[in-house]
């Protein structure tokens, strides 16, 4: 068991080990790029399958990875506290193989509203076809207890919620998932296991889109699922080797790369983005900031309470039709129009109204939600470029 903190480890996981005849190594990992795997002998192949066969991460053919693989899993469980992890070629894989992994025809889960829209999609294009049904319910103001079904095994949430950051109450949910014998899933992308620890709240699975603040530089896809429980790996592990998911070595060994400097930026981003909000505190234009940082928002107590910092995201509610918002949007100079973040640059998402409609914790009809990534940029470039860009709305 290690004693060090989780900034030290994430520089030290993944050193490149020393070459036994020279004595020198890199100091990282090189990515170990192969579809094949040697085995020295014979026993040496029937020793890795039979470790395979107990569970247990082995090396036997190219889509499990090798070295370069295994060190970015070890990133994941140490970020989020889990005992056995695997990677996937995007954050939806990850999603998918959570979904895939855990139900089966017959089965209901229950989904929060607030969650990455794209979860929606997998279920009018996956689940209902396997008759996986799924309910959705706004979390903190639904009982979700009365909305389990017999045929109910799987709550599927994701804290902060997508685009209004909403913090769910995670111990209350892994409560209400324990007492009912229901898996509690949840996409921890925004934590990333720096910042929120699901696992450590109760959660019995995380799923990360390392393509946000893991990699860290918007040059990468890259999912991960983690959990504790052996029972859970096994169904995990499972679906993913029976899915055929694969991640690139040359996109784990960039990931790795990232998250050297993990401790110093996801600090900058929080920062930068409560700068931010301060700014938006001083415009008649705002309506509302979606923050959980940001001591006015309504989840900053919860926020408080179960998290160790914050990150670049934010929302903001303006005071004018989505219409009159494309003015706001297209205005910005130094943030990019696109719909990722986690890298470090900023970035403008104007939200389509329609993706608001099913989303309880939305009160702002007819006004434009846009939500923000705040970058590494100076904050006083950005703040500038924000300001003239609220000006425009009116001009
Ligand atoms: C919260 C969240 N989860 C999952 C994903 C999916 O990740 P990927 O784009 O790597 O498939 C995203 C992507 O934007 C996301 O924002």
């Amino acid at each position: 068991m290690t004693t060090h903190h989780l900034d030290t480890d994430l520089l030290h996981i993944g050193s490149a080990p020393f070459d036994p005849v020279t004595g020198t190594a890199p100091v990282s990992l090189p990515s170990m790029r192969t579809s094949t795997v040697r085995f020295e002998n014979l026993e040496a192949l029937e020793s890795a399958f039979a470790k395979r066969m107990a569970g247990e991460r082995a090396i036997t053919y190219g889509r499990s990875g090798m070295d370069t693989h295994r060190a970015l899993e070890q990133v994941f469980m140490q970020l989020e506290g889990g005992t056995y992890c695997v990677l996937a070629p995007s954050g939806m894989a990850a999603i998918n193989i959570a979904f895939l992994g855990l139900l089966k025809t017959g089965d209901h889960v229950l989904v929060a509203d607030c969650v990455y829209g794209p979860v929606r999609n997998l279920d009018r294009a996956l689940l209902q076809g396997l008759g996986i049904s799924v309910t959705y319910f706004a979390a903190g103001h639904d009982d979700v207890a009365a909305l389990i079904q017999p045929n109910t095994k799987v709550i599927y949430v994701e804290s902060p919620g997508s685009l209004l950051f909403e913090m769910l109450d995670m111990t209350t949910l892994a409560a209400t998932a324990k007492d009912n014998n229901l898996i509690l899933v949840t996409d921890n992308t925004w934590g990333s296991g720096y910042i929120y620890r699901p696992l450590a709240l109760g959660a019995d699975v995380s799923v990360v889109a390392g393509t946000k603040y893991v990699a860290g530089h918007s040059d990468v896809m890259l999912g991960a699922v983690i959990v504790k429980d052996e029972k859970l790996a096994a169904r995990i592990h499972s679906a993913q080797y029976a899915m055929g998911n694969a991640l690139s070595a040359d996109d784990a060994w960039l990931a790795l790369r990232g998250v050297k400097t993990m401790a110093v930026r996801m600090p900058q981003h929080a920062r930068n983005a409560i700068e931010v909000c301060k700014f938006f505190d001083t415009r008649k234009e705002v309506a509302r900031i979606f923050h959980p940082a940001w001591h006015k928002d309504a989840g900053h107590a919860l926020w408080q309470r179960d998290c160790t910092g914050s990150n670049g995201m934010l929302s903001i509610e303006l005071n004018c039709s989505p219409v009159a918002a494309k003015k706001f949007v297209n205005a910005l100079t130094l943030f990019g129009i696109g719909f990722s973040w986690g890298g470090f640059e900023s970035l403008v998402q104007w939200v389509d109204p329609g993706a608001l409609t099913s989303h309880a914790y939305w009160t702002g009809d007819g006004h434009a939600l846009i939500r923000l990534h705040i970058g590494l940029e100076s904050t006083l470039d950005l703040i500038a470029d924000l300001a003239q860009a609220l000006d425009n709305i009116h001009a």
